[in-house]
């Protein structure tokens, strides 16, 4: 048997990551967060003062950057554990520019194809459904309004005792949505085969619900 895959694509904010653990956890493979390996890429190059700019360092740091992610959802850095540092808002912008370079998504496609390879797995990113595995079995596109997703990251932010400021969230978002959809290679977009779920009106477990079905009925 084939390792299973299912690619959930979306914007930032849209619940993606929540989701698909659980949904991972539901079906009983492993979960594969795309964006905590560009964050932890993304935070080597800001300890290095390498800018995003840099495209020659970036490729080196790049293979310098051993990223594991574990099975509770820890993500290590040259075996350092950095899952709480790669969520600040200032790694998650530095994550952005640092992705538009080419040999950093050259590196993690690499890596990421390998992992789904070996197991059953739900991967979310934003081209995992166009670019990384676009034989995936179930491709679901995930979004919700930038103000709903502006309001989920604040509160998230302040429940873990961080400042935040929903109106700056939201032009962030929107900038980031922006530069991720607008970059030349594999920009945000949904895949043809993708299903499209809106939540914006939907809470946790109505979403989850909704991709059980669309996951179980493809696998
Ligand atoms: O999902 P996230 O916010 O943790 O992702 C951080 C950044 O990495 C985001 O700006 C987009 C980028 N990213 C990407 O280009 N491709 C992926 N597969 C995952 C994330």
């Amino acid at each position: 048997m084939t390792a299973k895959q299912i690619a959930i694509d979306g914007p930032a904010g849209a619940g993606k990551s929540t989701i698909a653990k659980m949904l991972a956890q539901h079906l009983g493979y492993v979960y594969i967060d795309t964006g905590a390996m560009y964050r932890a890429v993304a935070l080597l190059a800001q300890r290095r003062a390498v800018s995003p700019e840099d495209q020659i360092a970036l490729a080196s740091l790049v293979q310098e950057a051993r990223i594991q992610l574990d099975r509770n959802g820890h993500v290590f850095l040259n075996g350092e554990d950095v899952t709480q540092e790669i969520r600040l808002p200032e790694v998650g912008n530095m994550a952005s520019a640092v992705s538009a370079v080419a040999a950093v998504r050259e590196a993690l496609v690499r890596q990421q194809r390998e992992m789904a390879s070996q197991q059953g797995v739900v991967m979310d990113g934003r081209d995992i459904g166009t670019v990384v595995l676009p034989q995936a079995d179930c491709k679901i596109f995930l979004t919700a309004s930038s103000r709903v997703r502006a309001e989920r990251r604040t509160k998230e932010l302040l429940e873990k005792g961080l400042s935040a400021d929903l109106e700056q969230i939201q032009r962030e978002i929107e900038e980031r949505d922006y530069r991720d959809s607008h970059r030349e290679i594999s920009p945000l977009r949904q895949a043809e085969d993708a299903f499209l779920l809106d939540s914006s009106e939907l809470d946790i477990p109505q979403v989850l619900e909704k991709m059980i079905s669309l996951a179980e009925a493809k696998l």
